[in-house]
């Protein structure tokens, strides 16, 4: 194991894309920002010192963070953001994950530019449970839009409405050649005929779930968040928002230009598709005269390759990479997401869209809740988060315009150390139904099932893959259906669960864990270090 350390500036940089220049914030000038490259059992100092006007925290998005939540990075939930000229050393541990993660802002909408890949080779001497690739690229899909997105956020907000949609997708920052002013905003990758490549994907867009393929090419996926799974060959993946995939491509096609393509996966409601990103696989040699071929996508709409493509990830589950499922269960939590409406007495026209969890919209605190439940300070949450939504509907027919109101208020579930822990989302038709990408903080867990319409607690249980179901950080709620997962909860600490679609966060989709500490002093929180951030 060895100590690596980055600096990270956050700092503002003007950037063009689509014709338009923009300040942006970015890390050390990089947009996407550098990738931090660890070893399984790595320990990295990362030093952020903020230059930019607003106050800004990273999270490591699916870095477990064991007893550590000071360095996870969520605003308000784990620390006091970094302010303006000032810094932060995030001390962090990779222990027990190799693959693909990400980081990324956290606070606002500052994630729309400041993002970048985490890379964590496994230990040395332990190889990949497939092929050895030729060489490996990361391919980092995103959303830019043309104005400013602080302002947009603001001015949406203060109508009490969804913001302005992002301009074009990106990857690795650029649109690519389909967009005005973007021939030279395009991403290519250069492979040799013959050889095998491993594609590092992540998804860093803030608000859609994304098809990504490649023209003639099939993809094997090996990998999801950090975790290998059964390889299988598939001509499209999907993706949402949080979640990594790792793919192995060989370049085995006639040498040629290719494009390669991420579109959104519209379920509901359905906008024009105007965004499509892409970039060019070129074949070594070939002129780039040569005008590439489209891939084909799935449809904007096509669930049923939404959920056939789900079903096909399963844990590896081998002696070396166990799928350790719980099987007895201590807690069974039910959690109804719905989209609503509230009252708003400083929005435009007196009301605004909401979103909320068993209908309570999550509050931020103004303090952290780890230093809260460290220090034992009253009054900045309760620990009475319902275990189950207030009254049982009908939660996907239809819309129940009584529910439509919420209950604001900080939230959280208290969960004793190493308990088991069942969490069922089920997705509702309070307003309309859609799908949410929900990521839980501190943990992996295992989606042991999944369902369209009502779960059914009596029947839909038998049918849980508890032998090798994928185990991530982040799983799409089905559209009008519900999904179930799994954890043990032995990191002590707060953590943050939310859907990381950016818009349903702000509108408060979104609540926390508190682990309590464990008997033993290797059960309990770390101690804050000396140069947290104070609020
Ligand atoms: Cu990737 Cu709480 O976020």
């Amino acid at each position: 194991a060895a100590l690596k350390t980055y600096d990270f500036n956050i700092q503002v940089n003007n950037v063009s894309r689509l014709c338009h220049a923009k300040p942006i914030v970015t890390v050390n000038g990089m947009f996407p920002g550098p990738t931090v490259y660890a070893r399984e059992g790595d320990q990295l100092l990362i030093n952020v010192t903020n230059h930019a006007q607003y106050n800004i925290s990273i999270h490591w998005h699916g870095l477990k963070q064991f007893r550590n939540g000071w360095a996870d990075g969520p605003a308000y939930i784990t620390q006091c953001p970094v302010q303006t000229g000032k810094s932060y050393v995030y001390n962090i541990t990779v222990t027990g994950q190799r693959g693909t993660l990400w980081w990324h802002a956290h606070i606002l909408w500052l994630r729309a530019t400041v993002y970048g890949a985490i890379v964590i080779m496994p230990e040395e001497g332990t190889p990949f449970p497939f092929p050895q690739p030729y060489m490996e690229t990361n391919i980092i899909l995103g959303e830019w839009w043309n104005q400013d997105v602080e302002t947009i956020v603001n001015e949406a907000n203060k109508l009490g409405l969804p913001p302005l949609p992002s301009d074009a997708h990106t990857i690795n920052g650029k649109p690519g050649p389909l967009f005005p002013c973007s021939e030279k905003y395009t991403f290519a990758m250069e492979v040799e005929y013959g050889k095998t490549y491993l594609l590092r994907i992540i998804n860093a867009a803030l608000n859609d779930e994304l098809f990504f393929a490649i023209a003639g090419h099939s993809m094997t996926v090996v990998e999801i968040d950090a975790v290998y799974v059964k390889p299988f060959t598939t001509q499209a993946i999907l993706i949402a928002p949080g979640q990594t995939t790792n793919v192995l491509i060989k370049a085995d096609r006639p040498p040629n230009r290719y494009f390669m393509a991420a579109r959104a996966f519209e379920d509901a409601p359905i906008t024009v598709d105007n965004k499509t990103a892409t970039a060019i696989l070129q074949y070594r040699g070939i002129p780039n005269t040569v005008l590439p071929t489209l891939p084909l996508l799935p449809a904007p709409n096509d669930t049923k390759f939404a959920l056939s493509y789900n079903s096909k990830l399963k844990s590896l589950n081998t002696p070396q990479f166990p799928a350790n499922v719980p099987l007895q269960i201590d807690r069974h939590l039910f959690y109804t997401i719905g989209l609503g409406v509230n009252k708003c007495p400083t929005c435009q026209n007196g009301t605004q869209v909401v979103a909320s969890l068993n209908n309570i919209t999550f509050v931020m605190p103004k303090v952290g809740l780890l230093q809260a439940h460290y220090f034992n300070s009253s009054g900045v949450f309760r620990t009475d988060f319902p275990e189950k939504p207030p009254t049982p509907f009908n939660y996907t027919g239809a819309p129940l315009t009584a529910n439509l109101g919420t209950t604001t208020g900080t939230r959280l579930t208290k969960l004793a150390f190493n308990s088991t822990v069942e969490v069922v989302l089920q997705d509702t038709n309070l307003l309309f139904v859609e799908s949410h990408p929900f990521h839980l903080h501190g943990f992996n867990f295992f989606v042991v099932g999944s369902g369209i319409g009502n779960f059914d607690p009596q029947k839909d249980p038998a049918k849980f893959n508890l032998v090798d179901p994928p185990e991530r950080n982040t799983v799409g709620v089905p559209t009008g259906g519900w999904i179930a997962f799994r954890f043990r909860a032995d990191n002590p600490g707060v953590w943050f669960m939310h859907c990381h679609l950016e818009l349903h966060t702000m509108w408060g989709l979104k609540t926390a864990f508190v682990v309590e500490d464990g008997k033993s002093a290797e059960e309990s929180v770390l101690p804050p270090p000396k140069d947290l951030p104070p609020c």
